[in-house]
């Protein structure tokens, strides 16, 4: 897990704007990578002691030639030996006045990590698992700005944290940054802050999950099943039942209907029925499918787009389950369904 997306300039500025705290004699960025967020942070405060450190070889050894007067050592954050070994951390057990953080994310959905808190065992992220370890560091008075995956705000692995960073570390959101920014990766990202009196943007508390960097649209299909007609010359039909097992499954039909098709990548839910995460299910990249009118495809631009809000979705499931509402047979709406993912109706 290196994760080398590192943070573009006008975004480390971004976050550096947001910090309230004045008297800061040190700052660290355990992940430092080229260093960004440090060259933000020292526009602010030119004569602070910088440190960082970095499991890349690469990454310290390029920031010291950039830097000669920061202290950098190579330490794998994640591991205790090595940090016992860090003479960064050695030298300053009194800890650090800002810390600064963009941590791998390993993506949505991806590991699950043990994490010891507050001498409690939790089970977290893995930018969360680097945030909580961060803490540790922190100076009397210091405080963290981070950013993170929005997952960290909302999914089931991380809300026991979260909430205990929420009522003893002064958690806050600051910002949600809409838009690409890492090249070649598209994450949801939000800053926060940890220890400061910062302004918070909005509520600690997201009750949407937001997939807006990943997709582009959802349709619903149109095929009423009462209305099939079996077409050898038509496309594959998919219907909620064929959706079983996190896989298109047991598809009998042929269907000739341009307007119920979608070409994959793509993601498909049930529109109505017994929701349930199993029926998520992924079309490949230029697969052509038809759609009855009990499924809804969320258009995402790759493959690995698609697996990312499978697994968001899935990690959400308690959330994506009240969407669906009804007295009979259940039913989520497309409006219900874009307002809570942030993307657009088509
Ligand atoms: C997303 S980049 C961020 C770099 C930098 N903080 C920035 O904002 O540009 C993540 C960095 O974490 C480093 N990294 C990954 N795993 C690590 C670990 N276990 N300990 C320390 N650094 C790690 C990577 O080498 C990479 O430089």
């Amino acid at each position: 897990m290196i994760d080398s997306y590192y943070t573009p300039p006008d975004l480390a500025s971004r976050l550096i704007n947001h910090i309230r705290k004045k008297d800061i004699s040190s700052i660290i960025d355990f992940c430092i990578g080229d260093g960004e967020l440090i060259r933000a942070a020292l526009k602010k405060w030119p004569s602070t002691k910088c440190f960082g450190t970095d499991i890349s070889d690469a990454a310290v050894l390029n920031v010291k030639s950039l830097h000669p007067n920061w202290e950098l050592d190579r330490c794998d954050f994640l591991d205790e030996n090595s940090l016992d070994q860090s003479n960064i951390i050695i030298n300053n057990r009194n800890g650090f006045d800002l810390i600064l953080l963009n941590p791998p994310f390993s993506c949505i959905g991806g590991s699950i990590h043990n994490v010891r808190f507050k001498g409690e065992d939790f089970k977290s992220s893995t930018a969360m698992k680097f945030l909580v370890e961060s803490i540790k560091y922190l100076s009397k008075n210091g405080c963290l700005y981070a950013i993170m995956p929005i997952s960290v705000a909302y999914s089931q692995k991380d809300k026991k944290i979260w909430d205990i960073l929420v009522s003893d570390y002064k958690l806050s959101i600051l910002e949600i940054p809409y838009g690409n920014h890492f090249k070649n990766c598209t994450p949801n990202i939000i800053f926060i802050s940890l220890n400061d009196d910062s302004k918070p943007l909005i509520t600690t508390k997201l009750k949407k999950i937001s997939i807006n960097g990943y997709s582009s649209s959802i349709f619903r299909g149109k095929v009423s099943m009462c209305d099939v007609k079996n077409n050898a010359d038509g496309r594959p039909l998919i219907h909620s039942t064929n959706l079983r097992n996190n896989q298109i499954e047991g598809l009998s039909l042929n269907v000739q209907n341009k307007l119920s098709e979608l070409k994959g990548p793509a993601v498909l839910i049930p529109r109505v029925g017994n929701p349930n995460p199993n029926k998520i299910c992924i079309i490949p990249k230029n697969k052509i499918y038809v759609l009855s009118d009990c499924v809804l495809g969320i258009k995402t631009k790759t493959l690995k787009d698609a697996k990312a809000v499978k697994s968001c979705l899935i990690e959400n499931w308690n959330d994506m389950n009240d969407l669906y509402k009804g007295t009979g047979a259940r039913y989520i709406t497309i409006e219900r369904l874009s307002d809570f993912l942030g993307i657009k109706k088509s």
